[in-house]
């Protein structure tokens, strides 16, 4: 499908604004292009009621007391939790389920670059790996049969990789001994997909909707170099990060574009195609090069991508309740 200009996503988006009654839940809008899409949809939707999870209530004080102020008709509740843990999402799904009936939306974008080592949770899975893919999978299991009872078609938008995919890592799903930067973008952009594709046939009325953003002008570069050392990282940190800022989207413009794809009826389930998993490029186009996935498909990868996620998540409940049980 071709790229959507700019100018016609806004269009639709000032559409919106009849829409009224929504009930959304945002992770990793506390900064970057969550940010700008948790403003977006409170520009655009009449008395919304939104979910955001943060790790800080006092620094996302002022960003929310500004989107209050942009929509007064919004209720916004905030939840403080480190979403990095499977326990946690586990606490945050079930605080929503107590108060919900449904949810139209789950948007979800944390993350960050991984880069040397990699940084384990006390549950003991890569925080990078964590936020990029388990976390986000387990959000999107545990409210699926809320998403799914949403009147308008309930979508879940993840801000990460789709239609970027590349061949897995198969015989080390969980990159235990083939960690590195490379490696977890690809692996965990492709398991996403797949795992969407997964709980897609589940849901038939659920739209899943994986998103590559594109170069996006936020502070995810710069955290990288700050939070690092060395002369090629000093070196980089003068030459690629003005470079960055020069051919990167607008922070606005992309949150305008996920506002699009939780909304368009483009994006909806079933789309065009039959399917209700889209792989949604940096244009807002949707991808269909199969190439990468045509084979992982056929040789029953879903399958066994789900499965091992179910594993990782259980050992990581099986840490945690170790770690808890030493300290008490
Ligand atoms: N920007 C790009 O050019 C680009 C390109 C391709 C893909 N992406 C992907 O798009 C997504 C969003 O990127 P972005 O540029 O918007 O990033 P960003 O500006 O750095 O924002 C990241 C968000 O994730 C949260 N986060 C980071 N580390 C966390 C942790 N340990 N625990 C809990 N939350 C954490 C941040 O929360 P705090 O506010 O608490 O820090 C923030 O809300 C990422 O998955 C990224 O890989 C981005």
């Amino acid at each position: 499908m071709a790229a959507i200009p700019i100018t016609r996503v806004r269009g639709a988006n000032e559409r919106l604004t009849r829409t009224s009654g929504h009930v959304a839940l945002f992770i990793g809008a506390t900064n970057g292009i969550g940010a700008s899409t948790f403003h977006s949809f409170l520009k655009y939707f009449n008395a919304p009621k939104v979910y955001v999870v943060g790790r800080l209530k006092t620094k996302a004080a002022a960003q929310l007391a500004t989107l209050q102020e942009l929509n007064s008709a919004a209720t916004i509740i905030f939840l403080e939790n480190e979403i990095s843990l499977i326990k946690n999402v586990d606490t945050v799904c079930a605080q929503i389920k107590e108060k919900e009936q449904h949810l139209d939306l789950l948007y979800m974008s944390a993350g960050y670059l991984a880069f040397g080592e990699p940084q384990y949770t006390s549950e003991g899975i890569d925080t990078c790996f964590a936020l990029s893919y388990y976390i986000r999978m387990r959000l999107a299991q545990n409210l699926l049969p809320l998403i799914s009872r949403s009147p308008r078609g309930g979508r879940i938008v993840s801000v990460l990789s789709g239609g970027e995919e590349r061949g897995l890592i198969k015989n080390d799903l969980g990159l235990k001994n083939n960690y590195n930067v490379i490696n977890v973008a690809n692996q965990s952009t492709t398991l996403h997909t797949l795992a969407f594709e997964y709980l897609a046939k589940q849901y038939p009325n659920v739209s899943f909707i994986h998103v590559y953003p594109g170069w996006v002008k936020t502070d995810i570069f710069l955290n990288l170099f700050h939070s690092s050392s060395g002369c090629l990282l000093t070196l980089a940190r003068w030459t690629l990060v003005p470079l960055f800022g020069l051919i990167a989207t607008s922070v606005e413009d992309s949150g305008e574009r996920q506002v699009y794809h939780a909304t368009d009826p483009k994006y909806e389930a079933p789309g065009a195609s039959g399917r209700n998993s889209h792989r949604v490029g940096a244009k807002s186009d949707i991808v269909v090069d199969d190439r990468v996935l045509g084979p992982l498909r056929a040789e029953g990868w879903r399958e066994k991508v789900w499965e091992h996620t179910e594993s990782v998540w259980a050992e990581a409940l099986r840490v945690r309740m170790d770690v808890e049980r030493k300290i008490y």
